[in-house]
């Protein structure tokens, strides 16, 4: 779907752990006219990021990946803006945080990243990962219900 009205997002350990970074990039979301429509703190399991995480299995930083992304609590969210999966990966700026550097200071990750692992956010990169990741953290909600129902249609 062209311009997809939802992305699932997630506010990596580091950000979450630290209250002041956690409410400024908060802060960010709402002035980026970004709505929360779900959100949850979660600590991550190894099951559940080998499955999120899956298309990474065989790089060379999966297992720095999954052992950060295990070592704090995280905030799940799915998030409504119009194009709202380009909307967010732009808000977020580059994987690279070194990237972030002269291009995109002002970008989540530049603000917010330490380090290529720990770059403070993630946002899915399709409509098809959107279904999938907002299914793993929030298998109650129906996101083409949602997208029809007049939750969605009222806004
Ligand atoms: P990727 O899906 O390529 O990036 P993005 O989060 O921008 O969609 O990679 C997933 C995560 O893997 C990334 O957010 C952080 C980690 N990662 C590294 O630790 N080192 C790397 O060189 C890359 C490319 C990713
Ligand atoms: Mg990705």
């Amino acid at each position: 779907m062209d311009k997809f009205p939802l992305t699932f997002a997630i506010i990596k350990p580091h950000v979450v752990s630290n209250p002041v970074a956690f409410q400024r990039l908060q802060s960010i979301i709402s002035d980026n006219k970004f709505e929360v429509i779900r959100s949850k703190q979660v600590k991550l399991t190894e099951p559940i990021l080998a499955e999120f995480y899956g298309e990474h299995r065989d790089k060379f930083f999966y297992n720095r990946l999954i052992t950060f992304m295990r070592s704090g609590e995280t905030q799940a969210l799915i998030l409504h803006k119009i194009d709202a999966i380009t909307s967010w990966r732009n808000l977020m700026g580059p994987t690279k945080v070194f990237k972030t550097l002269y291009s995109h200071p002002e970008s989540l990750r530049g603000q917010f990243g330490l380090s290529d692992t720990r770059n403070a956010c993630h946002g899915s990169d399709s409509v098809a990962s959107v279904e999938k990741e907002v299914k793993i953290f929030f298998p109650d909600f129906n996101i083409h219900d949602w997208c029809t129902t007049s939750e969605f249609q009222a806004k």
